[in-house]
Parts: C-alpha cells; structure tokens; sequence
C-alpha cells in the first residue's frame, strides 16, 4: 500500500485481521457476496501487508487516531487486531513525497522528501517490492496506491509513453513525473499487478496501459467510488431511463478527515472534482447541465463525510421538480473493503494471465480505465460476466482436463 499509515490502509490492515479473526463479518466487501464464493479468492488470513509512507508513525498510532476520532477501531478491537498491525508495521519502507503539493510535504519525513534522481528512487521502490516479495515467501504482490490526492502535472508529456517516460527519468525531470507513476512503473516492472484507488492522473494515461502490456501484468483505476459518486451514477442513469431533462445537478462535500485537509489544496482539488463530475456528465450526455462538485473541509466531521446533493429536473409538460438527498458515510470504512476485493480481484487475475485494464473492476472507480460506460447498473453486470466467465471456464472439460 502506497500511503499505507493514512485511514484506509489502516482501515484495510485492521479490518482484515478482524475478518480473519472472526470479529467482523463480510459485509460490505463486495466479494464477500455469494457470486464470488468459488472464484477461488485469496484467503483474508492469507494477505500481508506492508507498503510505503512519508510520514513519521505507525499503524498502532494511525488506529488509535482513527478510533478516537471516528469511534470505529475501539479500544477493544485495537486490542483484538494489535499483532496484525504491529506485523504490517515491520513491513513499511520510506516512501517519495516530492511533487505531492504542500499539505503532504510539510507533514513528510526529510528522508521522504531528499532529492535523490528520479532513477533511483524508482529503484529503491522497487527493490523494497521485491525484497517484500522474496522476504515473504509470497505467491504475489498486488500494490493499491492509497496515498493522499496528488496535483495534476501541468506537463503530461512524460505519461504518453514508455519511451517519453524513460526519458523524462534519465533527464531526472521531476516536473513531469509524478510520484503515482514512480510507484506504478515500479510495480509493473517488478511483475506486480498495480491498483489505483486515488484520483492520481497518471491511471489513465496510454503509459500505464503499454506498461501493463510490456510486463504482462494487470491494473485499474481511477479513484475509488465510495460515496456520493456512487450514489450519483446508481441515480443518474434513472433519469436518462425516464427521459427526464436534468436542469441542475448541485454537489456540496464536506470532509474533515486528512483526505479532505489535502483537498484545501488547488492542485489536489482540481483532480477530485474531474473525477467527480466527469462520471455525471458522460451519463447524463447533456452539455447544458449545471452542475457543481463543492468539497469542503469540516475539521469537526472527521471521517464521517456529508454529502448534500441537489436535482432540478424537468418532466411531462415541462414540469420543474426536485430531488435532494443525502449521504452521510464513514469515508474510511466505506472505502477499505473495496481495496481488499481489488486486491483479491487483480491478484485473481494475475493468476489468469490477463494483462492490461482490468474493465470488469470498472464499478469500483470513478474514473475507470478504458471503459466507457459510468452508470453503476451497468458496470456491475461487466463484473457479474466477469465472474460467470471465470466459473465456465473453470468447469469446461478442457479446464478440467477430462
Ligand atoms: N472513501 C474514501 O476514503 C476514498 C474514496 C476515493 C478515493 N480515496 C483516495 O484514497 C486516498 C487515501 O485516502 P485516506 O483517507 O486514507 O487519506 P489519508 O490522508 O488518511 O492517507 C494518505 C496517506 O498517504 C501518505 N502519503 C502521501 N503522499 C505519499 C507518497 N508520495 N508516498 C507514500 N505515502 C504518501 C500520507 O502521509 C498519508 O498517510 C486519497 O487519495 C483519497 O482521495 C479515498
């Protein structure tokens, strides 16, 4: 996990370990749903975990912080799952903070933050990889990247190709490439399967893609879809269906876990807010839509995110009616189960063969790869065809040898 100390990568680690011991069931994890009982997932007991951070601290710490705040991770289950993190803890290695905008960077280690070239820190990332890996004995090595969001580069030409990428490194031009691709690329040419559950740009960028390819490995992305987003693409496709005219599609967030305190700034604000509007507006396929995507910081709130949205939609004889709703979610605990099922489901496909955009996973994300269709209805029946080809395949009589 890139980013492992912050509220989902604890979230991830600690609800694991309780799943494993018994103290939480599977709900709320999407594969722990009936259709994907003899997928042949990996076991929760059987993950491990580790992963890069920039910040001083610890998973013990970062849990203790998340229960008091949030109320979630008691003291007891702290108790119950402590080993775990303790475990995972041993397994965290010095990320790369630079690029990352000044709330990550004021809160990063000096270490985090040297300059050393960009060739070596690719290097030194995927030399922890390995050694993760081989130290482990581990069958494989999914990477999530869970770090805080990132600006988007105002020069993309290095994420166009392997080529523009491998020279924007020896140039060492740390202007055009982000700390999200480092952490990819050195994951794929570790021969890992790389998951993107930020809004990081580099996810959807033709480098990525021919990277995959090159080293046989699968990925997906972008910025995992966990709340109001969800909740606006199960909604949004009704309308289309009804044919009614969608005037207004108002969006106010307010966040006040660390997530949101990132947010206050430009670069990383601008990057969440595409995410969230692009999935309305390919939906809606209507340009004179008004909408707005607001995300504001409410340090009080913690991880406990408000979303207020408002729709002003016109029907028959050109009746003007409203709908409003409102989601209050844990950010965290929404978010932590659906990194554990794409960690299973990449590595999954990994196992399979299959290299390049993982599409099926398209419901988990907000921007998802290389696929065009943003509704939630229909992402989920990808999925479902996904996994009734896998079940075919598994009883042919070729699979099965007889
Ligand atoms: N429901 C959700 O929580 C949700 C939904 C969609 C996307 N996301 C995304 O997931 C990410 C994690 O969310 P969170 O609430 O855990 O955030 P967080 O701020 O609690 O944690 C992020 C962690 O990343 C670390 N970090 C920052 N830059 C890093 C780098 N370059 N290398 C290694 N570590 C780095 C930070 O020190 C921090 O510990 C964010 O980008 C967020 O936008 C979250």
């Amino acid at each position: 996990m890139i980013g492992a100390h912050g509220n989902v990568g604890t979230c991830v680690v600690a609800g694991a370990a309780g799943i494993a011991r018994g103290l939480f069931d599977h709900t709320g994890l999407v594969t722990g749903a009936p259709e994907f009982d003899r997928l042949g997932l990996a076991p929760m007991g059987d993950l491990v975990f580790g992963g890069h951070e920039v910040r001083d601290g610890s998973f013990v710490h970062s849990a203790k912080d998340f229960g008091d705040r949030n109320g979630l991770l008691t003291p007891e289950i702290r108790r119950a799952v402590a080993k775990e993190l303790r475990q995972a803890d041993t397994e965290i290695r010095i990320g790369t903070a630079r690029g990352m905008g000044s709330g990550v960077e004021s809160t990063a280690s000096d270490e985090a933050l040297a300059a050393a070239p960009l060739a070596e820190r690719r290097e030194r990332i995927q030399d922890d990889l390995l050694d993760f890996k081989r130290r482990g004995k581990l069958d494989d090595v999914v990477v999530v990247n869970l770090a805080s969001t990132e600006p988007t580069p105002a020069d993309q030409s290095a994420l166009a190709s392997l080529a523009a990428f491998n020279d924007a490194v020896e140039r060492d031009d740390g202007e055009r490439v982000p700390c999200s691709v480092l952490y990819a690329m050195a994951a794929m040419e570790s021969g890992f399967p790389f998951v993107d559950f930020t809004p990081a740009c580099a996810t959807g960028t033709p480098l990525l893609a021919e990277a995959a390819l090159r080293h046989g490995v699968p990925f997906m992305g972008r910025d995992g879809k966990t709340g109001e987003t969800l909740v606006k693409t199960v909604l949004a496709p009704m309308f289309v269906a009804r044919n009614f005219r969608v005037l207004s599609w108002e969006g106010f967030n307010m966040l006040g876990n660390n997530d949101g305190a990132v947010l206050r700034e430009p670069g990383s604000l601008a990057s969440k807010v595409r995410d969230k509007d692009e999935a309305l507006r390919s939906i809606l396929g209507d340009d004179g839509v008004h909408s707005t995507v607001r995300i504001d910081y409410v340090p009080s709130l913690a991880d406990w995110k408000q979303a207020y949205d408002f729709i002003h939609f016109q029907g028959f004889l050109g009746a003007r009616m409203q709908m409003h709703f409102n989601w209050q979610g844990c950010d965290s605990a929404l978010a932590a189960p659906l990194v554990l099922d794409l960690v299973r489901m990449a590595d999954l496909a990994h196992r399979r063969g299959e290299a390049g955009p993982m599409r099926h996973l398209a419901c988990f994300f907000k921007a998802p790869v290389q696929v065009p269709e943003q509704d939630f209805p229909s992402q989920m029946n990808r999925l479902y065809r996904y996994v009734a080809g896998v079940h075919a395949e598994a009883s042919s009589p070729r699979a099965t040898g007889s």
